[in-house]
């Protein structure tokens, strides 16, 4: 088989690793890729988000499979466009991925289906909102309804916070469109945790849950990023847990989609807080998450290409989703001055002394003149697995130990929480 992989981060780098390690497939490509994903498969420079220039590389190269990997193609219709053409897409539809895609929708879902998630109001009216954040007077979040690239939800402890929140959304329209409508919601207090699925829509198979490290700095402190680091599996959802998530959220969620005329394929990733009412939903996301996908997947056991290919022709109920003993924990590192500007192109070094057993996935980076350098934010994902959670900390940090770029900052209590 040929497959394409759509995008170019750690999460991309993650399922071309995998990918590559199935025998069903012959040739992988990846629009548009890194350096890291380039050993692995051919990288073509076609955007992302160009669903027409994505559409004529899956024509040309008689791609068997399209594997999307970020959100925003989902949301534009990537899945649609290669439907109506006859090509194959792991990722559901435009109308599917609209779970991510708003925020008002997942909630009112949610709502009307009886899915637990935090207490809310939506707006679409700023003096409205900001009556409700005064009448209100408590703590909230307050979330741009639309796709912000991970900063349109702010965690507002006191009313001043929030209304600068509605400010910045409502007013200064600091994420455009994607603020017409602010979602203001309870303030949920636990532990967080991720937890991904497999659905074709009927059958659900929860992989490993995860959880990510959203804050810069150490002990959760500092702004939110994209995610510092991710670990699997997380103990606080245990069997029990897991199976209290597939019943009471992901498959009602699935079901609602189905019933609303927006049948779901593909990763439906849950974003929980674990309250001591039972887990709830923070939101909704239509792909893997990143970092999240870096330390499940290595601990994959099953052909990922096979658990795609049920997904994608509707017989997941009859296929085997299998995991290797262990855990797996990923450390980001990241640019100076990320979650804000940074700098780059700045020369990386140290790749060729981690540990062989250790995982180096690219997240943002880019080759100068043969050089390896910086060329985002997140930059590698130092990925290891290991017989306990202890023992993947251990020899990812030591593989972490190696590498060095100037300004390079990453978390160093990733995984700390479940020992
Ligand atoms: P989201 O993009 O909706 O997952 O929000 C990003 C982060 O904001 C989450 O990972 C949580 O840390 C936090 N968050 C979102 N909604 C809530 C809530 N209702 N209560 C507490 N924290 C929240
Ligand atoms: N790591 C969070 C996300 O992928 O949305």
């Amino acid at each position: 088989m040929k497959i394409l992989v759509v995008g170019g981060g750690g999460r991309e780098h993650a399922l071309v690793w995998k990918i590559a390690q199935s025998p069903l497939v012959q040739q992988i490509y990846c629009a548009p890729g890194n350096p890291g994903i380039a050993g692995l498969a051919r990288c073509v420079p076609v955007a992302a988000e160009d669903i027409d220039g994505l559409l004529a590389l899956a024509r040309r190269e008689q791609i068997d499979l399209t594997v999307v990997g970020p959100e925003m193609p989902l949301t534009l219709g990537l899945a649609d466009a290669f439907a109506r053409a006859g090509l194959a897409v792991f990722g559901p539809s435009a109308a599917a991925a609209a779970i991510e895609g708003s925020k008002k929708l997942a909630k009112d879902l949610m709502q009307q289906y009886g899915i637990p998630t935090a207490r809310y109001v939506t707006f679409t009216d700023y003096a409205a909102a900001r009556r409700y954040i005064v009448e209100q007077n408590r703590p909230c979040v307050v979330k741009a309804d639309g796709l912000a690239a991970g900063k349109g939800v702010i965690v507002a402890h006191t009313v001043e916070q929030a209304l600068e929140a509605l400010d910045l959304i409502m007013r200064d329209r600091a994420f455009g469109r994607a603020g017409d409508v602010v979602v203001v919601e309870e303030l949920l207090v636990g532990q967080e945790a991720s937890v991904l699925a497999f659905t074709d829509g009927r059958t659900v198979i929860p992989m490993l849950p995860a959880q990510d490290h959203k804050q810069v700095f150490d002990g959760d402190q500092g702004p939110n990023t994209g995610g510092m680091g991710a670990y699997a599996p997380a103990p606080l959802v245990d069997r029990a847990l897991l199976q209290q998530v597939q019943q009471t959220i992901l498959e009602p969620m699935v079901r609602a989609l189905a019933a609303e005329g927006r049948p779901y394929r593909g990763v439906l990733y849950a974003g929980l807080m674990l309250t001591p009412e039972g887990p709830k939903v923070l939101e909704f996301n239509a792909r893997f998450g990143d970092p999240e996908a870096q330390p499940v997947l290595a601990l994959l056991q099953s052909d990922l290409v096979e658990i795609m290919l049920a997904v994608v022709q509707g017989r997941l109920a009859g296929q085997t989703v299998e995991w290797h003993d262990g855990a797996a924990v990923c450390v980001v590192l990241a640019s100076r001055g990320y979650p804000g500007s940074y700098a780059k192109g700045i020369p990386i070094s140290g790749l060729d002394a981690v540990p062989p057993e250790v995982l180096v996935f690219h997240a943002g980076t880019a080759l100068q003149d043969g050089q390896l350098v910086t060329a985002g934010g997140r930059v590698l994902g130092v990925t290891a697995r290991g017989k306990n959670i202890p023992a993947a900390i251990e020899l990812a940090y030591r593989g972490v130990e190696q590498i060095s770029f100037a300004g390079m900052h990453y978390r160093r209590d990733i995984g700390r929480k479940a020992l």
